[in-house]
């Protein structure tokens, strides 16, 4: 069943629907399936490793193996901060980000539903996933892109799996109105987050951290926020666990956004539970330069009933995060990604995060994604001869 969140009117799964035809507020998919934690164990590490919580036809499934991501222990980066710190490296998807668990889910429901086109628009890494699921699937894949404003990386895999790619002239909430709009006349089957099926594959993040830490929660879970889908359906998953008996608390769900581009932190630091839509965003985390995002009523009941917070960063507080996290701790993920780690230093000091928390950061796409900053924050190679005496002198120096 799929549900309003706003006025609870219901719809049938096998609906084409996005907003609820009453009162025009998103959806969500209703998922409680009475199943023991032990039908889990021996299972392949994939998010399908939880398969009876997505609901979606079994035989239907498109799946490149998304999820059962790597969990990091970061001892040198926890101990300075004072806390008991794990780094989700969602980079570590197929195409090198979350987007893959939703898109597994959603493209395996569009086979249910017949669909023969899918699209979505995008800052970058929901295309390139489209791209990549679309193609295995066989379906034709539309995307729309903000011109000039999607990171190189992104713009090759959604190029390169062969998607009909469209550069729209302005940012990405006027790209999404506009394929939203192609999706409501039936010329595409919409897999933006506003789709419920995409946050049930997300919410697999979820299950995976509660897993991780031997069927615990964390204290807090903090991640980058843009269209606000993930932090949404991460905190759907845990609630969802929780309701099965699983775990026995829920973590603090806590969201950072770029200080160009937080429209959810205006809300939250003002205790309201509707967004302000900002007209123009700017960050150098293009993943998050969202004004407007889709499911702000969600990711806003989270961080509520989750007892969390919201708070912003600044360009270059994320460019130092994402320069830090490669160096002290080895692990490469493009900005926004490093706006969560950005966001934990700062709610250390701010004193919002107490001493010994146990915290799970996680950092949602790959360094590869966004090569061109990679390389404008490093000093260019030396060019040096194949000479043995210049190479030892340049090493010993
Ligand atoms: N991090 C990365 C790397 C992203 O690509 C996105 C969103 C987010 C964080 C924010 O997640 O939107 O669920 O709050 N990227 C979308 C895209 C908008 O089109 O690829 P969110």
């Amino acid at each position: 069943m799929i549900r309003c969140v706003s006025c609870g009117k219901e719809y049938s799964n096998d609906e084409i629907i996005y907003t609820c035809t009453d009162c025009g507020a998103i959806l969500e998919v209703i998922c409680q399936p009475d199943v023991s934690k032990e039908i889990f164990s021996c299972r392949k590490q994939t998010m399908w490793k939880y398969k009876e919580f997505m609901p979606v036809d079994e035989t239907k499934i498109v799946s490149l193996d998304e999820g059962g991501t790597p969990f990091i222990k970061c001892n040198k980066l926890g101990k300075e901060l004072g806390i008991d710190l794990y780094v989700k490296v969602e980079g570590s998807n197929p195409t090198g980000s979350f987007k893959d668990r939703g898109m597994s889910v959603g493209i395996t429901k569009s086979m249910e539903l017949g669909v023969s086109t899918v699209g979505c628009a995008s800052t970058g890494n929901t295309s390139a996933s489209l791209a990549a699921y679309a193609a295995r699937a066989g379906k034709r894949c539309v995307v729309l892109l903000p011109a000039g404003k999607v990171a190189l990386g992104k713009l090759a895999q959604a190029m390169f799996h062969g998607a009909e790619v469209l550069s729209i002239q302005g940012n990405f909430d006027e790209a999404l109105e506009a394929v939203t709009a192609l999706a409501m006349k039936g010329q595409l089957y919409l897999l933006n987050s506003v789709n419920p099926y995409r946050l049930e594959g997300q919410k697999s993040i979820g299950f995976e951290i509660v897993d991780d830490l031997g069927w615990q929660s964390p204290d807090r879970i903090i991640l980058p926020v843009g269209n606000a889908g993930n932090i949404s359906a991460i905190w759907k998953g845990i609630s969802e666990f929780h309701d099965a008996g699983f775990i026995e608390d829920k973590p603090m769900m806590t969201g950072i956004q770029a200080e160009g581009a937080c429209p959810i932190v205006n809300a939250v630091q003002k205790g309201k539970s509707e967004i302000e839509a900002i007209k123009n965003p700017e960050t150098v985390a293009t993943a998050i330069r969202i004004g407007a995002p889709v499911s702000a009523t969600k990711a806003l009941r989270a961080i509520y009933d989750s007892d969390g917070y919201a708070e912003t960063v600044t360009d270059d507080e994320i460019l130092s995060a994402q320069k830090m996290l490669a160096r002290k701790e080895g692990i490469g993920v493009e900005p926004a990604s490093a706006a969560s780690i950005a966001g934990l230093q700062k709610l250390v000091d701010q004193g919002v995060v107490d001493k010994g928390e146990q915290v799970v950061c996680i950092v949602t796409g790959h360094l590869l994604k966004d090569p061109n900053t990679a390389i404008n924050a490093c000093v260019e190679p030396l060019e040096v001869e194949a000479d043995i005496n210049k190479l030892a002198e340049i090493i010993n120096k």
